[in-house]
């Protein structure tokens, strides 16, 4: 499984990548706003998407502010310029759809982004999106389920071949890496303090301490 970090923060993409876990980066208007207020000045996006990819040698998204298939495919070029390595990401509606497609007849790879049903998921391989974004945690917000969504995906994805890798987002905890991981997701994004609790279990901390103390105590003999 792909482990991408879901942040617009330097710092926090460095921290990660110093993990040596690190595969891609995700990031969405709304991490480009706080990755701004931690910097306390406004930042250049285009220079910014830059940063975070000569940092991170996997694939990086950036999503468009579009919202008609002109706008998304002038935007789309022009992210695709700003690295090899930019995913461009695209929200699952009509004109998103369309962009998809004609940016995969370009050679330019999309993250087709805010899935919430299997059908929406079957468009978007169709249309030919490298990956798609479930959104798990904002469905169980709504009182769904974002697990069965992404098990429905990955079954579909499977009975027809599609290509199009399924990368579980809004993660909010251990458990969905983990029933991700189960269902055979390609890559999960998750912010750092994710990553870091998948980390821990208080039995390796008290067994590690009493290791410790044992070792002291037999040096102590010798
Ligand atoms: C994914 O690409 C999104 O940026 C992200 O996972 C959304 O997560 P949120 O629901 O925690 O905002």
């Amino acid at each position: 499984m792909k482990f991408f970090i879901d942040t617009a923060d330097l710092s926090e993409i460095q921290e990660a990548k110093d993990m040596g876990l690190l595969d891609g980066v995700t990031t969405n208007p709304s991490l480009m706003k706080v990755a701004a207020e931690r910097a306390g000045q406004p930042l250049d996006f285009a220079d910014h998407i830059g940063k975070i990819c000569d940092l991170v040698p996997g694939d990086v998204s950036a999503e468009v502010t579009a919202v008609t298939f002109d706008g998304m495919m002038i935007q789309g070029r022009e992210l695709a310029a700003i690295r090899n390595n930019v995913v461009v990401k695209i929200p699952l509606i009509l004109d998103g759809i369309k962009a998809i497609k004609a940016l995969a007849q370009e050679g330019i790879r999309s993250n087709c982004t805010l899935c919430f049903s299997p059908t929406q998921a079957l468009l978007a391989a169709k249309a030919g999106a490298a990956y798609i974004s479930p959104f798990i945690g904002r469905l169980d917000d709504a009182s769904s389920d974002g697990m069965k969504l992404v098990q429905e995906i990955i079954e579909i994805y499977s009975v027809y071949g599609y290509d199009t890798e399924v990368l579980a987002a809004s993660i909010r905890h251990p458990m969905h890496v983990l029933e991700s991981a189960l269902m055979g997701a390609h890559v999960a994004t998750m912010p750092l303090s994710v990553i870091k609790k998948l980390l821990y279990h208080p039995l390796t901390d008290i067994g590690l301490t009493q290791f410790m103390d044992d070792w002291s105590k037999f040096q102590e003999q010798s």
